[in-house]
């Protein structure tokens, strides 16, 4: 017999994933170049060349058996302290190699950290609006998910719902900033308060809350700021890395999970995981992929196109009359759709090739996500599309 939960997890199909496809198709019939495909996360730029041509050096220099052989369980060791040694430098952190456990990508740290730190029907708080898979990611693990509601002011955390839904029952406490689907920055403020918050209650309730944080955006940030790194205010941080937006590398599936040396068991963390991997078939990303990744460990694509892109769509959308926040990161806006139901107007906003996602999915109905990673000549292209659709079906 087959597993009912999959079965059943099969005919919820992603919306995204389903717009996407709509955006594909609509593309065989009117030219891809004329449909305003604004539905995946998809990087829009290239690699970068230290880590094209780090793979290619590696590849023709390496001795074949030795490059392509297994890693260690736990990542090769020399990798894991260029990681460590980079976030030490950036951050002030005091990471060693013993606290860096390579994954495929985020969404690999974030299955090792969640089972890392819970038993099975414990709490994972998490905060709207989120990445949808999240849903997933944590079930799967055995967790009962809580979750705050928006603070629909600002997208930082909503304190008030916040205080009140942390109990004695909550494990861990799952954060995104630069966020998906908002682009939203977490601020400073935010995060002292949080972890104030976290210290006091762990006290109260006599085990550590940890704090797992996804950041697979950090590196994509405006107007020159550096995001706050959570690790740096909380001491049970596990930080949840990725390199498929920073290096424009979504495919080769790398990442990591860095552990707060000042974390309760902090030594005990990555041994951990590796068992984890043991149970879910993980094994390490591949060494090729670890070794290219820590010769552009400092290095990103070249991102400043999606800061131009979210610039044209947010003057845009002010100029129109949407209620919007201002990304401080990430390649997503999230404006408030012009009818309560924004699912009806991103159905209607298809009608001028335009498609966005409605965030219903993301627990922030009423508003929709524009994922602009895509080429500048196109968001300036769609820009007279957007104009003419929210006049015709809007009257603005
Ligand atoms: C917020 C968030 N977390 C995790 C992931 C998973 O990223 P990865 O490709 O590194 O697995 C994504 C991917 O888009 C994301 O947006």
């Amino acid at each position: 017999m087959i597993n009912q939960h999959y079965l059943e997890m099969l005919g919820h199909k992603s919306v995204i994933r389903e717009l996407s496809e709509y955006a594909t198709a609509r593309g065989k019939e009117i030219g891809y170049e004329n449909v305003f495909d604004y539905s995946l996360g998809n990087p829009s730029v290239p690699a970068p060349e230290s880590f094209t041509a780090g793979a290619i050096d590696l590849l023709q220099t390496e001795e074949p058996v030795k490059l392509h052989g297994y890693s260690p369980s736990l990542g090769l060791p020399g990798v894991k302290q260029t990681i460590a040694d980079s976030c030490n430098r950036r951050f002030g952190m005091e990471y060693t190699a013993n606290h860096i456990f390579p994954t495929a990508g985020c969404a690999g740290a974030i299955a090792h950290a969640v089972r890392a730190v819970t038993e099975p029907g414990d709490e994972v708080i998490i905060f709207a609006p989120f990445f949808p898979e999240y849903l997933p990611y944590l079930q799967d693990a055995g967790v009962k998910v809580v979750i705050i509601p928006a603070s629909f002011a600002d997208f930082q955390i909503n304190f008030e719902a916040f205080e009140e839904l942390l109990s004695d029952k909550t494990a861990a406490v799952l954060i995104n900033s630069p966020n998906n689907p908002s682009g939203v920055v977490y601020s400073e403020e935010t995060l002292r308060r949080l972890s104030d918050l976290l210290r006091q209650r762990s006290e109260e309730y006599g085990h550590h809350i940890f704090l797992i944080s996804d950041e697979p955006y950090r590196e994509i940030a405006f107007d020159g700021q550096v995001v706050p790194y959570p690790a740096k205010f909380y001491e049970d941080t596990l930080t949840c890395y990725s390199f498929s937006k920073s290096l424009s590398v979504p495919g080769e599936r790398i990442g990591y999970v860095a552990v707060n040396p000042a974390a309760e068991n902090a030594e005990k963390i990555v041994p951990i995981c590796g068992q984890i991997s043991r149970g879910i078939g993980h094994n390490c990303p591949s060494s090729l992929i670890q070794l290219a990744m820590a010769k552009a460990i400092d290095d990103t694509a070249d991102l400043s196109v999606y800061e131009t892109n979210m610039n044209l769509l947010y003057d845009t959308f002010q100029e129109l009359g949407f209620t919007v926040q201002r990304p401080g990161g990430t390649f997503y806006i999230m404006p408030k759709a012009l009818e309560e139901d924004a699912v009806a107007f991103c159905r209607k906003a298809l009608d001028y090739d335009l498609v966005f996602v409605p965030c219903d999915g993301f627990h922030a109905p009423g508003y929709f996500r524009v994922a602009y990673c895509i080429d500048t000549e196109k968001v300036r292209r769609s820009l007279s599309a957007i104009r003419r659709f929210v006049q015709e079906a809007y009257g603005r």
